[in-house]
């Protein structure tokens, strides 16, 4: 079999289901994909994306005429056509911070009840150490160990806002394989790649994700940290990151002071792995104190508000981007979406605008006549208000006229919850401007 004859099946379509799909038949590979959400896949089957990714509309569109990309409404269909199976269903964290497997389950088994012949069940969901074991064992239990199938782990490294890039232009694949045939299965839908494949063991695998993970969430908190102490003595966050980052040992990546991590991924991959660390007896302290330092972003957001427009109660705020970050819609974990909700809680009347993630937002957040408004441009969130938030960095707020903007507002006061404007523009149209860590 030539690789390309090699039939992929994804079961969960969502923020990387969606892109890894739509990735693998633009490499040439005929792709079936499932999710159990109907109103997704009426989305689809209309030729929409139901999700907001840089590209993929284009490569749905491409491969959904070619026939190379098909979604079909059960696992049934696609364990029958696909040879190599990609499991991207969610990993959300449970009550007690462990890392919810239901939908994980609730696959595996469905998978399982259909399968009859060879097949590699690949985790890309990203899974705690040792879930590939227990998937064996699912799936040995449901086919009475009568059929011959690997489970592989292939954990995904895309970032939301260039998934379609990333997954396209990886720096990186990694495969656990416990089996050659499955190896030279896997490194064969890779082979056009031109980036390091790192092959180890499965349980390895499954904690270079977590790991990854929670080392760029410590990057984060740690130059928060050191967000504090320059606020502490008048010196500057982003150029003290600046200096750290001309080190090739540490680098400019993840260093951005601000508002925190958030987003599907981090907040919820940092609290499994120290779960993970509790139940294995391993002292993760050293994570604790990452998770306590974003957790305290918002109430350093929200004192900087009282301090420069007084009490929350009652002001009217304006606030420009709910995405957890640029480039997508997703409000998942967005501490855009805690501070809105802290500020709602607190009194404040608020005009929102992003340019992606309004009806996202809306969902959590309704609309409330004079208290929330959501806003169809930047200049129309800063009518009237007495204080403007920067909490997404989208590039187009950076072309933003500010005397514009300033002249829209009862008082000119914007606070950079992401660093992202430049001081000394800000202030030169007239605009008490206030960040995380610059003076
Ligand atoms: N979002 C990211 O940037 C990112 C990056 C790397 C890894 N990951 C990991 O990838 C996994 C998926 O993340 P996501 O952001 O795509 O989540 P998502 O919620 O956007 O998508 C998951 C999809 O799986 C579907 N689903 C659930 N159970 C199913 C089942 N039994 N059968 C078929 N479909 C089912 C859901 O309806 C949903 O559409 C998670 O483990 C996440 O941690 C996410």
């Amino acid at each position: 079999m030539t690789q390309l004859q090699t039939k992929i099946g994804v079961i969960g379509l969502g923020y990387v289901g969606l892109p890894s799909a739509a990735g693998f038949a633009e490499m040439g590979f005929s792709v079936i994909g499932t999710d159990s959400d109907p109103k997704k896949l009426a989305t689809l089957h209309e030729g929409r994306s139901p999700l907001y990714e840089p590209g993929l509309q284009e490569l749905l569109d491409r491969h959904t005429s070619s026939g190379r990309l098909r979604f079909v409404d059960d696992i049934a269909s696609v364990v029958r056509e696909a040879t190599v199976l990609f499991i991207c269903v969610g990993t959300p964290q449970a009550q007690d911070g462990q890392v919810d497997l239901s939908q994980v389950d609730g696959a595996v088994k469905e998978i399982a009840r259909h399968l009859d012949g060879y097949m590699i069940i690949v985790e890309k969901s990203t899974v705690p150490v040792t879930t590939a074991d227990w998937i064996k064992k699912t799936v040995s239990a449901h086919t009475n160990g009568n059929l011959e199938f690997d489970v592989a782990s292939n954990p995904e490294f895309l970032r939301e806002g260039s998934a379609v890039a990333d997954f396209l232009n990886p720096d990186r694949i990694v495969l656990g394989v416990e089996s050659q045939r499955a190896r030279s299965i896997l490194e064969g839908l890779y082979a056009s790649f031109d980036c390091p494949v790192f092959v180890t063991d499965l349980s390895t695998v499954e904690i270079i994700k977590h790991a990854s993970n929670s080392f760029l969430a410590m990057r984060v908190s740690f130059i928060n940290m050191i967000s504090d102490l320059c606020e502490a003595t008048g010196a500057d966050v982003k150029k003290v990151a600046e200096g750290m980052g001309l080190d090739p040992r540490i680098g400019h990546a993840y260093l951005e002071a601000g508002l925190g991590y958030g987003g599907y991924c981090l907040p919820k991959d940092i609290r499994g792995f120290i779960h993970i660390g509790e139940q294995m007896g391993v002292d993760f302290s050293l994570l604790k104190a990452v998770e306590d330092i974003n957790d305290s972003r918002i109430d350093r957001l929200l004192r900087k508000i009282e301090e420069s427009a007084g009490q929350l109660d009652g002001l009217q705020i304006g606030v420009l981007g709910l995405a957890f970050k640029s480039g997508t819609d997703d409000t998942r974990v967005s501490p855009s979406i805690s501070v809105v909700q802290r500020l709602q809680k607190a009194g404040a009347k608020l005009r929102l605008h992003d340019p992606q993630a309004i009806e996202n937002t809306r969902s959590q957040i309704p609309d409330s006549p004079g208290l929330v408004v959501y806003c169809d441009s930047a200049y129309e969130a800063a009518e009237g208000c007495d204080a403007l938030l920067l909490l997404t960095g989208w590039p187009e707020y950076r072309e933003l006229d500010l005397t514009r903007l300033n002249s829209l507002m009862s008082s000119p006061i914007i606070i950079d919850g992401r660093n992202y404007l430049e001081p000394a523009e800000a202030r030169s149209a007239g605009f008490q401007y206030s960040a995380m860590g610059r003076p």
